[in-house]
């Protein structure tokens, strides 16, 4: 079966599912974009993730998109694809025009919706934990906007892959800000510490789901800068991000974190975020915890 894109407003093969080559999004990575999970075709926190679609278009002076209608046309594009776990990537770029990098005079915004199934991380790495090393956080300053352009994301993790890491974290002034396509935690005496929402990280939405877990449970959440060179001495180190959902990190740059092994606090997020991807799975919507 040929998997069927959103584009413009219609439903149509992958094969023609094509974009003039003068689309502002491959001239200038003009545009925004938001990566959705789906637990057996249900969404996982789809309202947050629109709403955030919305604030970078806007940010990024989009005109105004119809966030119900796309709603509605990213819930049809997984059940058209059949997608049970999956992700649901949506795009929009400022259209296309003749190269100029002003605004074109009338833009008529691309939008692109695509469905892929993705299992979850497996219980064994989830047990098990993740390496990372540390690049340079080359990023412009409007890291809050989720933007197309991710050359830096792109190289940082491509050096990370080269380094048999899963991930890189970028490093700003001597402080750790977050991963390449996550953000990251350290725990330390018993308290979660993470770079605060402003405009050098992605807001992410795992982010806040998992500041509100720990919350629930009575785990005190610090929303401030760490240091890289504070890493060797922290308790414990986490990444997140929707597809990968907490992930416990054992090693930095090649020195352990955190004894080497993931620890209580990872092993806690990671039940209750179980439970609520099994709470989202069975249809119920978890929405207002966030
Ligand atoms: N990336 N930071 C960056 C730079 C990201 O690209 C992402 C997500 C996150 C985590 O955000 P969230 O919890 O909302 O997914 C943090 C997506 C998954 C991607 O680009 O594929």
């Amino acid at each position: 079966m040929s998997e069927i894109v959103y584009l413009n407003g219609k439903f149509v093969p992958y094969e023609e599912a094509l974009v003039p080559v003068e689309d502002r999004g491959n001239l200038f990575a003009d545009g925004v974009y938001e990566v959705i999970r789906f637990y057996s075709g249900q969404p996982f926190l789809m309202k947050a993730h629109m709403e955030r679609l919305e604030r970078s278009a806007r940010e990024i002076r989009l005109p105004a998109i119809d966030i119900e209608a796309l709603t509605e046309a990213g819930l049809e594009t997984v059940r058209r694809n059949g997608i049970g776990d999956g992700t649901l990537y949506i795009q929009v770029t400022r259209g296309p025009a003749p190269r100029n990098h002003a605004f074109p005079p009338n833009p008529r915004p691309t939008v692109f919706m695509i469905a892929r199934s993705l299992a979850r991380p497996g219980k064994e790495l989830r047990g098990q934990g993740v390496t990372c090393i540390t690049v340079p956080d080359i990023r412009w300053l409007r890291c809050d906007i989720k933007s197309i352009g991710l050359l830096p994301n792109v190289l940082g993790k491509q050096q990370a892959r080269e380094a048999g890491a899963f991930e890189a974290l970028f490093v700003r002034d001597g402080v750790v800000t977050e991963g390449t396509s996550t953000n990251a935690f350290a725990v330390r005496e018993g308290r979660i510490v993470t770079y605060p929402e402003d405009e050098h990280i992605l807001p992410g939405i795992t982010r806040r789901l998992i500041l509100a877990i720990a919350r629930r449970e009575g785990i005190e959440v610090v929303e401030e800068a760490l240091n890289v060179d504070e890493l060797d001495r922290v308790d414990e180190l986490l990444i997140s991000s929707t597809t990968i959902e907490v992930m416990p990190v054992v090693s930095v740059d090649g020195r352990p974190v955190g004894g080497g092994r993931p620890g209580p606090v990872a092993r806690k997020l990671q039940e209750q975020y179980d439970r609520l991807v099994e709470k989202v799975a069975s249809g119920e919507s978890i929405d207002d915890l966030i």
